[in-house]
């Protein structure tokens, strides 16, 4: 069984895909980390992360990169963003987003084009959104127990501005899949929406 799990910045649905791979038992994939990785890649290159070749350059990361913390900052949040518009970016790490999700037993991908292009045959497709309020808000109590202290309106800018890119870009933009099920958890908290994404997940299963 694969499970998509898409949508936009800070809307949960990383924290979702995590507890449905743990209440599964399957293995999951977070591909903004591998976005994230490019950007950062390009940064640590002194590229352009505007330039497509520079960024697809930027793809042959190491390994070793995606524990970088480095790679949950903000500031890489929107370099990944901005490398992801990039048709060739996005083939590169097409292969291996695929075979994640096709490997035998299942698998949990959260990302923006999961549904509609890494794996398109899923059996189960979550939207997870929020308002842009709710989000902003998660991402500032985030940010403040990391001892950094941006303002409210700050990070709603940043989030507009992040939204407006992901959503607008030609190739894979961040869509809802027709036959996905959308969640708002704009009113929920985590507890109540891993239980809201596990219940919708029971209603989209194929008979077992
Ligand atoms: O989910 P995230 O914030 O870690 O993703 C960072 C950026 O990577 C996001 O703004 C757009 C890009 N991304 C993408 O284009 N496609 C994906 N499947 C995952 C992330």
């Amino acid at each position: 069984m694969i499970i998509a799990v898409d949508g936009p910045t800070a809307s949960g649905k990383g924290t979702i895909a995590k507890a449905l791979a743990a209440h599964y038992g399957l293995p999951h994939l977070d591909t903004g980390l591998l976005y994230r990785a490019v950007g950062r890649q390009v940064f640590l290159d002194g590229g352009d992360p505007d330039d497509p070749a520079d960024a697809l350059a930027a793809t042959s990361f190491p390994e070793s990169l995606l524990a970088d913390p480095h790679l949950r900052s903000e500031e890489t949040g929107g370099l990944a963003s901005r490398v992801s518009i990039h048709p060739v970016v996005r083939q590169a790490l097409f292969e291996r987003q695929r075979s994640f999700a096709t490997q035998a037993g299942g698998a949990v991908l959260d990302g923006r084009d999961i549904g509609t292009v890494i794996a398109p045959e899923a059996e189960v497709k979550l939207f997870v959104t929020a308002s842009v309020e709710a989000r902003a808000e998660r991402r500032w109590k985030e940010m403040r127990g990391n001892g950094s202290d941006v303002p409210l309106d700050e990070i709603v800018a940043q989030l507009h501005r992040r939204d407006a890119r992901d959503t607008g870009r030609k190739d894979a933009p961040l869509i809802v899949a027709p036959d996905a099920l959308v969640l708002d958890t704009s009113a929920l908290d985590r507890e109540q929406a891993v239980t809201a994404a596990i219940e919708a997940v029971e209603g989209m299963m194929p008979a077992r």
